[in-house]
């Protein structure tokens, strides 16, 4: 499934119902192709993680179109019979809080998701050491969550984010914790995935420090996006 890329047209999502109904999103068109990384950028409240929670299908949207590579996926409803598949295996999540398991280490934390799928243990674990190795924690790859530093655990959320090669990954202000250094390590390590791999990267992020990398940005305010040419500046 890799080199899809992914089209949204026209999202709407509205939470709630009358008087107290929030239009989050009106309207949401964005496109990004296989094998780029786009920034996300917009104010508190402008719809940001709405917006990623629709495109993993961890919330239904309201309507419009959502095209992964030449399959629609949703067009004013899911048009996927198995939604828990479609976010097991087509779209990798790296979440602002890096929600680890605190019973498994490192290694079996990345390594969970191939190994639901199927990928035999030991295969798994190498390849959760090589990412681990790439994003510069593989020295931790023994360790329990709880022993790790803020930064340490989001670089694990981001290996077990990109783990499965899906197609898409989602990236909400993936950098946050992190010093300048490493975020844009980071940002390198998702620019080389995806070219790679030909995946489609959407990160949300306000860090001033990553957002000069990207060559396409998009805007949001009000549940509306516009898009605009980054400096794309090589890192
Ligand atoms: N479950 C919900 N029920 C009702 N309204 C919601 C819900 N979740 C979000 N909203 C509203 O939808 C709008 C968009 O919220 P969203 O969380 O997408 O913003 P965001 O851009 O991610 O903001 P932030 O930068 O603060 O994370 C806001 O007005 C918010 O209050
Ligand atoms: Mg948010």
């Amino acid at each position: 499934m890799a080199g899809t890329g992914i089209r949204i047209e026209g999202l709407r999502k509205r939470y709630g119902s009358g008087d107290t109904a929030v239009d989050a999103l009106q309207g949401v068109e964005l496109q990004v192709a296989p094998g780029e990384v786009i920034g996300l950028v917009g104010p508190s409240g402008s719809g940001k993680s709405t917006l990623l929670k629709c495109l993993g299908a961890v919330i239904d949207p309201t309507a419009g179109r959502i095209v992964l590579g030449d399959e629609v996926i949703y067009d004013n409803g899911w048009q996927v019979r198995d939604l828990r598949a479609l976010r097991r295996d087509r779209i990798g999540f790296v979440f602002q809080a890096p929600y680890l398991i605190p019973f498994l280490d490192v290694t079996d934390n990345v390594a969970l998701l191939p190994m639901l799928a199927g990928v035999p243990n030991q295969e798994a674990r190498k390849r959760a050491r090589e990412l681990l190795a790439a994003l510069e924690v593989e020295h931790r790859a023994k360790a329990m969550p709880a022993q790790l530093s803020g930064g340490e655990q989001q670089r694990v959320a981001i290996a077990r984010g990109l783990i499965n090669r899906p197609p898409v990954v989602l990236a909400d202000e993936p950098t946050a914790p992190l010093d300048s250094q490493r975020a844009l390590g980071v940002i390198r390590i998702l620019n080389d995935m995806a070219q790679q791999y030909q995946t489609a990267v959407i990160v949300v992020t306000h860090d001033e420090k990553i957002i000069p990398t990207f060559k396409r940005i998009y805007h949001i305010r009000d549940g509306v996006t516009h898009e605009e040419e980054g400096e794309g500046r090589v890192i």
